[in-house]
């Protein structure tokens, strides 16, 4: 039997553990970042500042934003050797493979400058990988289509410079309108961060462990790729495509999920911690609303969404459960508007958690109470047995 573990383990033997770098109440739907509500960053806050929210515990005045910025411009480039890497991917590689397997790599072309204190090597480095999260992804795909890389713009903002990363060509850069730069500065402002999460937890119980931050983030980015978790906004337009192209009705493909033999789960709906909505969901799906307006463009799939959710929302079987719409639900709408290839969604998200990784990933390395992460069990297997000769088996 297990005994109730206490948070004193200092989480040593616990799934539990304290942070104080976002709160959520699920009950309420709250969303903060080191206090401050998730409303106001994803209106108000670019990516950037938001990330050193997280990161540095505090939103960064002038000339701090300005530092980071720098950091981030003139860390993006990936070492040479590092882009052999990619020729060594097949052409069907999943983006997130090469986006694990990169991030791990970058530690061993990772140069530190002995003269840098502690503090700035760990700015360096995390204004590093932030950047090179974000070139790798860009990279990945400009290989897929046999384009050359971009690399980013001093002029532009992190959001900006992704796009510019992706879709400019050597005779014409591609320049973001207003609308697109905001929506995806808003994307990644919400998926910046989400307390103990699956991948968020995966990073800290490497960290906890000693290892590096590239590690420990190539680790979460592995973590993420589940359908069940940031791999659910692919599934959601999967979902979505799936009932455009088959024309079933929405209720008849309810229907379906509600038969457990079915084993199809509603992708986008349901949150192990939001009970009533999730915040995010609530945000995205009026984002994607005013970025279709703004381009003038109008998606199946979304008039889709809102039937599914209304549906979803009518039925006993998912309000009995506390399902809702969750931040995969109407995300890939916005992803789809910008021109984001759907096996790149997930990609999205890991650049938007990225910040959030490095926060927990500091935040266990630099306490000095911490111990290694070591849950228990409860052992249900075989008694005591003895071991029987091959001849006797
Ligand atoms: C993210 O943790 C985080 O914060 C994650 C995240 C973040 O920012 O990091 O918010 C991002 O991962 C969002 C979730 C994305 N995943 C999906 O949209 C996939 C579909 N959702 C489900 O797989 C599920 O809802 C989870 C994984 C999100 C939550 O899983 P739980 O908490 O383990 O829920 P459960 O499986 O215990 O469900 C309880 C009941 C079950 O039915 P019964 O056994 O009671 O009859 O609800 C059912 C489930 O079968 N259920 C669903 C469902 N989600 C739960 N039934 C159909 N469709 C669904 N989506």
């Amino acid at each position: 039997t297990t005994g109730l573990i206490t948070l004193d383990d200092g989480y040593a033997n616990t799934g539990s553990c304290q942070s104080a770098i976002t709160f959520i109440d699920g009950e309420a739907g709250i969303l903060r970042y080191r206090g401050i509500p998730i409303e106001d960053l994803a209106e108000r806050s670019s990516f950037v500042e938001t990330a050193q929210l997280l990161i540095f515990g505090r939103l960064p005045n002038e000339a701090q934003r300005s530092e980071f910025r720098t950091l981030l411009t003139e860390n993006a480039a990936l070492h040479r050797d590092m882009r052999k890497h990619f020729d060594g991917f097949p052409v069907t590689a999943h983006p997130m493979a090469i986006l694990s397997a990169m991030v791990n790599a970058i530690q061993t072309h990772e140069v530190r400058d002995e003269e840098a204190t502690d503090r700035q090597h760990f700015k360096q480095a995390a204004a590093g990988l932030m950047a090179k999260t974000r070139t790798i992804a860009a990279a990945s795909y400009k290989s897929h289509i046999g384009q050359p890389i971009a690399y980013p713009r001093y002029d532009l903002n992190y959001a900006e410079n992704f796009l510019h990363m992706m879709f400019s060509v050597p005779y014409r850069d591609y320049e973001a309108t207003p609308e697109v730069a905001h929506a995806l500065n808003m994307f990644l402002v919400l998926h910046a961060d989400h307390e103990q999460n699956c991948s968020t937890s995966t990073v800290r119980m490497v960290a906890s462990s000693g290892a590096n931050m590239f590690a420990s983030v190539s680790a979460g980015v592995n973590a993420l790729w589940g359908p069940l978790h940031g791999g659910a906004n692919m599934g959601v337009i999967e979902m979505l495509d799936e009932i455009r192209t088959t024309g079933i009705k929405p209720q008849d493909y309810i229907n379906r999920v509600k038969d457990k033999k079915s084993g199809v789960k509603l992708m986008g709906f349901g949150h192990r911690v939001y009970r009533n909505f999730d915040p995010r969901a609530r945000i995205l799906k009026d984002a994607a609303d005013k970025l279709l307006d703004a381009m003038h463009i109008t998606d199946p799939l979304l008039d889709i969404a809102r039937e599914v959710e209304q549906a979803a929302l009518a039925d006993d079987y998912f309000a009995s459960r506390r399902l809702y719409p969750n931040v995969d639900f109407y995300s890939g709408i916005i992803l789809r508007a910008i021109g984001i290839p759907v096996d790149m969604f997930t990609v999205m998200f890991a650049i938007g958690r990225t910040p959030g990784w490095i926060a927990h990933f500091r935040e266990v390395s630099e306490n000095p109470a911490q111990r290694i992460y070591r849950p228990r069990q409860v052992y249900t297997g075989a008694q005591l047995s003895e071991w029987q000769p091959r001849s006797e088996r």
